[in-house]
């Protein structure tokens, strides 16, 4: 029988493991899931959440009367929301713009306060989130950042629940720990615990997504919300958040957008488990892990959040084509084939080098993007920071407006509108409307080539 609480702040923690038996038939080593989304709040962060202000108010930092301001995907917030209200204070989240509606909308209802800025800017860009959370930290007086990347009460809060829940619950049985990392609270609380219970045996594995810099990838932006480190081409300074101990995590599986996605879709229709993406990306680095194992492993692997904060999301079919992440039918994919290699001008080229690039471009336009030294994983539509023209820049050369030698600066046009390859010919010339003579294609939410107008006839 289910506990009786006293308080909400008390049904924080003691989450159910439930075994993947479907994604894992055919696996000798079982895998089993730490259901988080059945916190109170929704989400792991609930644990993270209660041990900051605890921890706050110990130290005096966070007093009567007193405001908590964290910047955070949605669920650290809600998680703040949760506890802070409970316990009297006022909240306000920053959030990143490109989280989804749905998670501001949860905040409020808590009781938050919610301020929205990019976290796709230079890491000292004065409108990063970071910074703009920082500045009402220092404005509003009494205001206490919970600061969940570097406040070491996040993982701790792990090595005092997760981790001894997940020993007890699997009976010391566990080998093998997954989580993804997005503060590295999780992962480092949890894999720390467990390491020291069971004498150093247990494996712990951080599940990144595949363009991430934690795994080793370049730091260009992904579509799995609330993990992996970005880092802009322009930011000088790359900080690691102080909740990651990096010596806890022995190795990275580092997982494509398009398997992240697909398998949490598979986890719910499936398992009956409705998860959020990041959830996908532990899964699906679970599934690799637990396939290099035997009968007497045991994987253990987190699920951050639910699915409900992402129905318009990953676990729409509608979503999933237009960013490209399904392609079943696809007539477009035909076309791309047919339209030559992808023509991508930088941001910081001259006038005179984008003409150069753009001899072969289909249409006579490419995206401008945002110059990184190598692109391993091509350019995300993230990146796409407007268009060039043929036909514009030989028309601002042969005026006079523009020499060759100049920057391409107030030349370059909007963004081209963008398609997924599993769309139809009909729904990339809805979004082409009048204005454009091109559209970007996505194959996995990455630039693949431009289709022009007269190919979509
Ligand atoms: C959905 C989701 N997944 C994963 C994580 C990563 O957890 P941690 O910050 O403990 O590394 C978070 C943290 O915000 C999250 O919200």
């Amino acid at each position: 029988m289910a506990a009786v609480h006293e308080s909400v702040l008390d049904a924080i923690g003691g989450t159910p493991l439930v075994r993947l038996a479907r994604l894992g038939a055919g696996i000798a080593a079982p895998i089993y899931a730490k259901v988080e989304f059945l916190n109170i709040g929704g989400s792991v962060k609930d644990r993270a959440a209660l041990s900051m202000v605890l921890a706050a108010e110990r130290d005096g930092l966070l007093k009567p009367g007193g405001t908590i301001i964290e910047a955070t995907s949605g669920n650290t917030g809600i998680g703040l929301a949760l506890v802070g209200r409970q316990r009297g204070y006022r909240v306000i989240a920053g959030v990143a713009d490109k989280a989804s509606a749905e998670k501001s909308d949860i905040l409020r209802a808590y009781g938050a306060e919610v301020v929205l800025a990019p976290t796709a800017v230079p890491a000292e860009d004065p409108r990063h989130l970071f910074n703009v959370v920082q500045r009402l930290a220092e404005e509003i007086p009494g205001a206490w950042l919970a600061n969940q990347y570097d406040n070491l009460a996040n993982p701790d809060a792990h090595i005092r629940t997760t981790g001894p829940e997940i020993w007890a619950q699997t009976g010391g049985r566990v080998t093998h720990f997954v989580a993804g990392v997005g503060t590295g609270g999780t992962v480092t609380g949890t894999g720390s615990y467990l390491k020291e219970a069971s004498g150093g045996a247990v494996t712990v594995v951080g599940a990144d997504p595949e363009a991430s810099t934690y795994g080793g990838g370049d730091g260009s932006p992904w579509y799995v919300e609330s993990i992996g480190h970005y880092l802009h081409p322009d930011t000088v300074e790359d900080r690691q958040p102080q909740a990651l101990r990096a010596e806890v995590i022995d190795s990275y599986e580092r997982i494509p957008d398009r398997e992240s996605l697909l398998t949490v879709r598979r986890l719910s229709r499936e398992e009956g488990l409705l998860a959020g993406p990041s959830s996908g990306t532990a899964v699906a680095a679970a599934l690799r892990v637990a396939r290099r194992l035997g009968p007497d492993d045991l994987v253990v692997v987190v699920l951050p959040d639910s699915g409900r904060s992402y129905l318009s999301k990953v676990h729409s079919d509608a979503w999933m084509r237009e960013w490209g992440f399904l392609e079943e039918g696809s007539t477009l994919r035909t076309l791309l084939d047919a339209a030559g290699p992808l023509v991508t001008v930088d941001a910081d080229a001259t006038v005179g080098e984008a003409v150069e690039l753009l001899r072969d471009a289909p249409g006579g336009v490419a995206p401008v993007v945002l110059k990184r030294a190598a692109r391993p994983y091509g350019v995300a539509a993230a990146e796409v920071a407007g268009s060039a023209s043929r036909e514009v820049l030989a028309a601002a050369l042969a005026e006079g407006a523009a020499k060759p030698g100049d920057p391409l600066g107030a030349l370059v046009g909007p963004a081209l509108p963008t398609v997924g390859v599993g769309q139809s010919p009909d729904e990339a010339r809805a979004v082409l409307g009048e204005a454009h003579g091109a559209v970007l294609v996505l194959v996995d939410g990455r630039v693949a080539g431009v289709l022009a107008r007269e190919v979509l006839r």
